[in-house]
């Protein structure tokens, strides 16, 4: 099944009367639908270079490995749930990934080729609010972190980890985000926050022989919320807090970092900067909520890229879930015509109102909230944005017509 998710992505039903269900875009883990391809043509001011002598092969560049463990999402904050064998047993309850283990993904000649990479584009690098110095964009610019990222083998290998199918995020400016943590800066590598995309995959590029400081740290907490308002008033135990011990360069932890806070610290000293490639992964489910936060992109990337990324994302879920409706006729039991024809409505009423959200979000009618610590009116709007996103799931259903 999970190689169909991540070679394939063909749907996958989990029966005849499969039910495609949008009730408040709630969990859907039986379905699933071909990736979102990368862009044709690239944007203006991100064209693609050329070169002929750096061409990836999965064979040369790739060192897949196995993480020794999965730690999984915490329920009711039970200990006893906090893990799973990597990969997940058939037939057991899994409530998750929170992270993986460390495991290697890039040989030698991997790191290198990527490193040379990073070193032609260190100049474009830029700051926000979060991180000192990064670079973002890769994915348009580099071939060979293009084929890295899509590789069929890596994409099986994290949706083993996830125990559902994942894809590279539809916000390609995410591809091989590069950050630099440097050294005696005294900031952060990256703040406390939860992220912005479903998963992250964190390829550590540099040697952290004798460093000291830059390890990420996860709050082992059920709720990231809670555990994003502990760090703010400097209450979270630091019994909770993990911290995630690289073995060195070419490894990477994955991680479902829009549902556990997470930082990674200051580096005090090292040999070389910090240096960590993190790449944005979604699910294939086009039912799952969406976790994407528009707004982390928008004040970041450039603007003739944003809205279409967006809109891209958007028409993907929305095709996927009117594919799920195409492909699989609810004709519902006979003695109940009233629900099936409640459900199959809801099903197109909530993908118009996600149609609806995306085209708000563009165009600044409605603004979506970055989960980071640093935004320090953040929690005082998070009511506001929460009645936003509810008037806007049960909007009244559109009319289909075309304009005079
Ligand atoms: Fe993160």
């Amino acid at each position: 099944m999970l190689i169909l998710f991540a070679l394939c992505a063909v749907p996958v039903l989990g029966s005849a009367s499969y039910r495609c269900s949008s009730e408040g875009l709630g969990e859907t883990p039986t379905y699933s639908t071909k990736g979102l391809p990368f862009p044709a043509h690239n944007p203006v001011g991100l064209e693609e270079e050329k070169y002929d002598d750096l061409i990836f092969d999965p064979a040369i560049h790739l060192q897949l490995e196995d993480p020794e463990i999965l730690h999984t999402l915490l329920v009711d904050d039970d200990a006893s749930t906090a893990s799973s064998p990597f990969p997940v047993p058939p037939n057991t309850t899994y409530p998750g990934l929170a992270y993986s283990a460390p495991f290697r993904v890039l040989s030698d000649a991997g790191i290198l080729a990527v490193r040379g990479i990073v070193n032609r584009y260190e100049h474009t690098a830029g700051a926000n609010e979060r991180t000192p110095k990064r670079v973002r964009g890769l994915g348009y610019r580099s071939a060979f972190i293009r084929n890295l990222t899509y590789a069929p083998e890596l994409l099986e290998h994290l949706s083993k980890m996830a125990n559902l199918g994942v894809w590279p995020h539809d916000m390609h400016m995410n591809i091989a985000q590069t950050n630099f943590g440097q050294i005696g800066h005294g900031q952060k590598v990256d703040e406390w926050h939860q992220d912005s995309v479903d998963y992250v995959m964190v390829l550590l590029m540099s040697d952290t022989t004798d460093m000291v400081g830059g390890e990420l740290q996860v709050a082992r907490v059920s709720n990231a919320t809670e555990a994003l308002l502990m760090v703010k008033a400097d209450q979270l135990p630091s019994e909770v807090v993990a911290t995630v011990q690289y073995p060195g360069a070419g490894h990477a932890i994955f991680m479902q970092g829009s549902k556990i806070a997470h930082t990674v610290t200051s580096v005090l000293s090292a040999k070389e900067p910090r240096l960590s490639l993190v790449n944005s992964y979604q699910t294939l489910n086009p039912f799952r909520k969406d976790k994407t936060v528009y707004t982390t992109f928008r004040v970041q990337d450039p603007p003739n890229v944003v809205p279409t990324e967006m809109a891209r994302h958007a028409a993907w879920r929305v095709q996927g879930q009117l594919g799920c409706v195409i492909d699989n006729p609810q004709w519902g039991p006979d003695e109940s015509p009233e629900q099936t024809k409640q459900d199959v409505a809801a099903t197109l009423r909530t993908a118009a109102a996600e149609l609806l959200r995306a085209a708000d979000l563009i165009t600044g009618v409605i603004e979506d909230e970055r989960p980071y610590k640093v935004d320090e009116d953040f929690w005082d709007r998070v009511d506001k944005v929460d009645e936003v996103a509810h008037a806007t799931a049960t909007a009244a259903p559109i009319v289909c017509a075309e304009e005079e």
